[in-house]
């Protein structure tokens, strides 16, 4: 099937059986077209969870599908790959958590949302990009257990203050968690002029380098808010087809344009992919309800703790 058709079946199917495409920042071109909502961690979790559709295809990696499936257990939430994992989330096991869980047992546990679910369902908060240092801040302890990304949990010690016992020690993300000051200089000197985002699962003395540091969505608002016209997206290549749509009328350039801007799990869910998943009802993301209650409870923890 060409491109065409394969959108007007896509569309036709969402109708038909009352779906709705989630999409992360990061997808491709074709499958932002034909997402209802597109958007960050965060974003789309609470788009999953208000949700009265009977089925939802999420467009991003395994985690977010599992997050959505957890947060609204009723629903058919299909994964077009699960495959698509992430490096951050398979950093850390339940063994690992739970050894340090009982090292420090008045520290509560921290997690990002980039976990794979039985994980998460141990977590007492969970966080996103956009959320965690406002979460970590918040909660009534100077001490926390935060993983699996490293550098977001010295970025959050950093801006907190607080004790960050990080676990895994070395949980990294194959985009961010790769990029070094080098590029920032480099892009700078291609565009004078540009301003530059960077996400937080980058190293701190790559973010050092920033004018600003946010999530996906938190780069969009500072894109369409800035007096600026051009900016330097540092994060996975995929935002700057979200940037285009979202933000027009302004310049969007890569940080790097090396191989390792793409994340090999985002670059799995394609067009072609999520036709399919609509079509065969594939691939079903399942779990026991209990995990799915235990990982309801700990992001309805950290939402009341926000004030969301
Ligand atoms: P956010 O969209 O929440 O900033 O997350 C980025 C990310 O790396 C997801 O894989
Ligand atoms: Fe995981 Fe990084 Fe890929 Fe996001 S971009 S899914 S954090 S490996």
């Amino acid at each position: 099937m060409n491109r065409g058709s394969l959108i007007e079946e896509v569309k036709r199917l969402k109708q038909e059986r009352n779906a709705i495409i989630l999409g992360h920042n990061y997808m491709d071109m074709d499958v932002q077209l034909v997402a209802d909502f597109t958007g960050d961690s965060y974003d789309l979790a609470l788009r999953a969870m208000e949700t009265k559709a009977d089925v939802i295809v999420f467009a991003g990696v395994r985690f977010m599908a599992e997050q959505a499936k957890a947060l609204n257990y009723d629903r058919e939430v299909l994964s077009p790959d699960l495959n698509a994992g992430c490096t951050i989330a398979d950093a850390l096991d339940r063994e690992t958590l739970r050894e340090y869980r009982e090292r420090y047992p008045r520290a509560p546990v921290v997690l990002y949302v980039n976990s794979n679910v039985d994980v998460k369902a141990m977590a007492d908060y969970i966080v996103t990009s956009s959320t965690a240092v406002k979460v970590v801040k918040k909660i009534p302890s100077d001490v926390v257990i935060f993983g699996p990304d490293y550098n977001l949990a010295t970025y959050v010690e950093r801006m907190t203050g607080k004790r960050i016992i990080k676990v895994p020690p070395n949980g990294k993300c194959i985009v961010h968690g790769n990029y070094v000051p080098g590029y920032v200089k480099d892009a700078r000197a291609r565009y004078p002029g540009a301003k530059v985002m960077i996400h937080p699962e980058a190293p701190l003395n790559v973010i050092d380098l920033a004018d600003f540091v946010g999530s996906t969505n938190q780069m969009i608002e500072f894109a369409r808010n800035s007096e600026a016209r051009e900016f330097i997206v540092g994060t996975e290549i995929g935002m700057i087809n979200a940037l285009k749509l979202k933000v027009p009328g302004k310049e969007f350039y890569p940080l790097t344009t090396e191989p390792i801007a793409r994340c090999p799990f985002m670059a799995m869910i394609t067009l072609e992919k999520v036709y399919r998943s609509l079509r065969d009802s594939i691939y079903r993301v399942e779990m026991p309800r209990s995990m799915a209650e235990a990982v309801k409870e700990a992001f309805e923890r950290t939402r009341k703790l926000l004030g969301d």
